[in-house]
């Protein structure tokens, strides 16, 4: 185990921002993350997993701890379902294209997200109505400040709408070194309702669908719409859908009877960010290199050499013109490290 100076992290970012740590460190066992929280000498440590879902503002002035954790296995079978443990450094996609190689049912609708399996609790990731909560058992985290390692069971995780333990009061506090998953092994639990899959599925000529078609029509969908982190710097969504009362609901309804939005619960009611930003004339909009992606407004996209500072800016100024315009807030979903 290593530890690096002011190492640039535009690699380890999907904005492709240009920022440097001023130590760096590869985790590549629990052995190595052990050690390296035991180090002296350096009292600040940031946890870098899949990069996917930060912005990065300025140099970090810290060790950051890359978690590049290796290594998917079953830890309980029975005819019907599988469990999984899944180390975080795992890209998230390409743990999808496995269970799915073992014709292993229950993530295929979060195809193609980005970033690695060890963050994909702390905003229990979630698309075309399934989330990671639906397939979780527990994961391993190793407390910051100890180094000794903990199971959070689901509950424990208090997992939310892009949100969770992690986010919250365990923010920061934890390394989530892997996650366990309960998948099926047959009478696939399929989740087609989503008005986009079942449109693609149709476009694809498909009736019966397996889990590889809903994870084909989820990627042909997520290509269409979602800019490849390769080719345009983005984090996915930016914004989290505001989730609104019934009353602040039905005045907003009442406004804007064209607006679509989702039923939560009896009482609160999810309006889609990107409708909202649209509205106020944000969608394609370029700021040198700082911009709203052309199909989907909900993500922010640096097409070059955009800094961090400027594309938090951007998100600012999307923020304000929108409680302008609606008086609802939109709050990050992205993690702002400032
Ligand atoms: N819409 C617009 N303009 C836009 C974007 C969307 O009017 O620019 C409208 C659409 O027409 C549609 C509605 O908003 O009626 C919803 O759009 P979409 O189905 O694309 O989903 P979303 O609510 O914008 C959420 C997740 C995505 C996830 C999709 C599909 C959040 C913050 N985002 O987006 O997650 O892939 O649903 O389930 O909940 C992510 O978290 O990074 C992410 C991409």
């Amino acid at each position: 185990m290593q530890i690096l100076e002011n190492i640039s992290l535009k690699q380890y970012n999907t904005f492709g921002i240009e920022a440097k740590a001023r130590f760096f460190c590869e985790v590549q066992s629990l052995e190595d993350l052990n050690q390296v929280l035991r180090l002296k000498g350096y009292p600040q440590k940031f946890i870098l997993g899949g990069g996917s879902n930060m912005l990065i503002t300025k140099d970090i002035d810290a060790l950051v701890l890359f978690i590049n954790l290796k290594g998917i296995r079953v830890i309980g079978e029975t005819a019907q379902e599988v469990d999984i443990e899944v180390m975080a450094g795992e890209n998230w996609h390409q743990l999808v294209l496995y269970t799915l190689s073992k014709n292993y049912g229950g993530i295929e609708n979060l195809s193609l997200i980005p970033g690695n399996t060890g963050t994909a609790p702390i905003q229990n990731i979630g698309a075309y109505g399934v989330e990671l909560k639906d397939v979780f058992i527990a994961c391993e985290a190793v407390d910051c400040a100890t180094a000794i390692p903990k199971t959070f069971s689901k509950t424990d995780c208090k997992f939310g709408y892009r949100d969770s333990f992690f986010k919250n009061e365990g923010k920061g506090k934890y390394i989530i070194s892997s996650v366990q998953l309960r998948l099926q092994k047959v009478n696939h639990k399929l989740h087609t309702s989503y008005g986009a899959i079942e449109e693609e599925l149709r476009a694809m000529g498909i009736v019966k669908p397996t889990i590889k078609d809903i994870s084909n029509a989820v990627i042909r969908i997520r290509r269409h719409k979602l800019p490849d982190p390769k080719d345009l710097g983005n984090s996915g969504s930016f914004f989290k859908n505001p989730v609104l009362s019934k009353s602040a609901f039905l005045s907003f309804n009442n406004s804007y009877p064209e607006a679509p939005f989702y039923k939560v619960t009896a009482d609160t009611y999810k309006i889609p960010a990107g409708w909202l930003i649209e509205q106020c004339g944000f969608k394609g909009k370029r700021y040198g290199d700082a911009g709203v992606h052309v199909k989907q407004a909900l993500v922010i996209v640096n097409y070059g050499t955009a800094t961090g500072a400027e594309l938090l800016s951007l998100a600012e100024r999307i923020q304000e013109k929108v409680m302008q315009t609606f008086g609802i807030a939109i709050a990050t979903e992205v993690n702002i490290i400032k």
